[in-house]
């Protein structure tokens, strides 16, 4: 592969894989919408290490303007990870941004690749929201899609609208359910994020629920590599879960993250926001067997190497 499309290249997870491509001498063309889902400094400042770099296009444009023959020319992969993320925003008004931004902006998307003499490979981020709340063991790919919030059913009606293109028309399209991804640069919404800041500045650590959910979580690093090797052996309509090393209920990591930070949370029990899944425990054999993915990343590393950073940038 040597020219890259990054949809999303400002996001969390979009940023890390945009530096590990240009790291491995890719060219990336990257654009960003800077949806006000949180703090635009906060992407900026994730883009901040690879802004410069002289393999490196940034279009600060929402995927609706289109200019497709522009960002597509010449690439051989898109990632597709523009989206409006988050399960517990996705309700009321909000619903029809969602819809937007992760069901009507992926179409607009295949269809300018269909247009292309050779249509790049598309990887699409999707989401293990698609499952709602888990039975059994663990979750494979086939497991029934029972959402419990409006964002996992614009993740499945994303992943049904590339199927139909794989079907019709042969686009080379595949999907990653993603496991609570986390690690630097997290987005400041989600639940490690809010806890270290909450920890750091002394605040009671606010939990949904009585924290025994618990989820498959997933290292940021893993989910780019899982990135770069669907590119690379993934076939047309194939989807993938891509989680970490295990499950774990909430207040266990949060006995972890104590210590790391050497404090005892004071914890503030509040009811939890509709949308939230129960438990998510990926079965990754398929990932293991097609792609060689593994995770790397152990949790308690992975807290660590957030927790640097998030120190870092609280002090910066
Ligand atoms: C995350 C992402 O936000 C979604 O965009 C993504 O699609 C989804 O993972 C996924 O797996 O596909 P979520 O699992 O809710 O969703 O991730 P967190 O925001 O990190 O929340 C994890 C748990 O902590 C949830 O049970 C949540 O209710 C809880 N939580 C979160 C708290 O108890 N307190 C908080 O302040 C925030």
């Amino acid at each position: 592969m040597t020219k890259a499309l990054v949809t999303g290249c400002a996001g969390f997870i979009g940023s890390h894989l945009t530096q590990r491509l240009l790291n491995e001498g890719v060219t990336v063309i990257g654009v960003d919408g800077f949806l006000d889902n949180y703090d635009v400094a906060a992407k900026l400042r994730n883009l901040a290490e690879i802004g410069n770099h002289p393999a490196f296009t940034f279009h600060s444009t929402m995927l609706q303007t289109q200019r497709w023959k522009e960002w597509l020319d010449g690439v051989d992969v898109v990632y597709h990870l523009a989206a409006l993320p988050g399960v517990r925003n996705s309700w009321g008004k909000a619903f029809t941004d969602y819809v937007n931004h992760n069901i009507l902006a992926t179409q607009m998307l295949l269809e300018a690749c269909l247009q292309l003499p050779k249509p790049p490979v598309v990887v699409v981020s999707s989401s293990s929201s698609v499952y709602g709340t888990m039975q059994g063991t663990f979750t494979d790919e086939s497991s029934p899609l029972r959402p419990v919030s409006p964002y996992g059913v614009t993740k499945e009606a994303m992943e049904q609208i590339c199927q139909v293109y794989v079907k019709a028309y042969g686009l080379p399209v595949t999907m990653l359910r993603y496991f609570t991804v986390y690690g630097p640069r997290q987005r400041p919404d989600m639940a490690f994020h809010r806890f270290f800041r909450q920890m750091m500045k002394g605040e009671p650590v606010v939990i949904y629920g009585d924290g025994k959910q618990s989820r498959d979580f997933t290292y940021v690093a893993d989910a780019v590599q899982a990135n770069l090797l669907a590119a690379r052996h993934a076939l047309p309509g194939e989807i993938f879960n891509v989680g970490g090393d295990r499950e774990i209920k909430l207040l266990d990591v949060l006995n972890i993250m104590s210590g790391l930070l050497n404090v005892t949370p004071n914890l503030s029990f509040q009811s939890g926001p509709a949308g939230d899944s129960l438990r998510t425990c990926a079965d990754i054999q398929l990932a293991q067997n097609r792609l060689g993915y593994r995770p790397q990343v152990p949790l308690e590393e992975g807290l660590r190497l957030q927790f640097v950073d998030m120190r870092a940038q609280a002090k910066g």
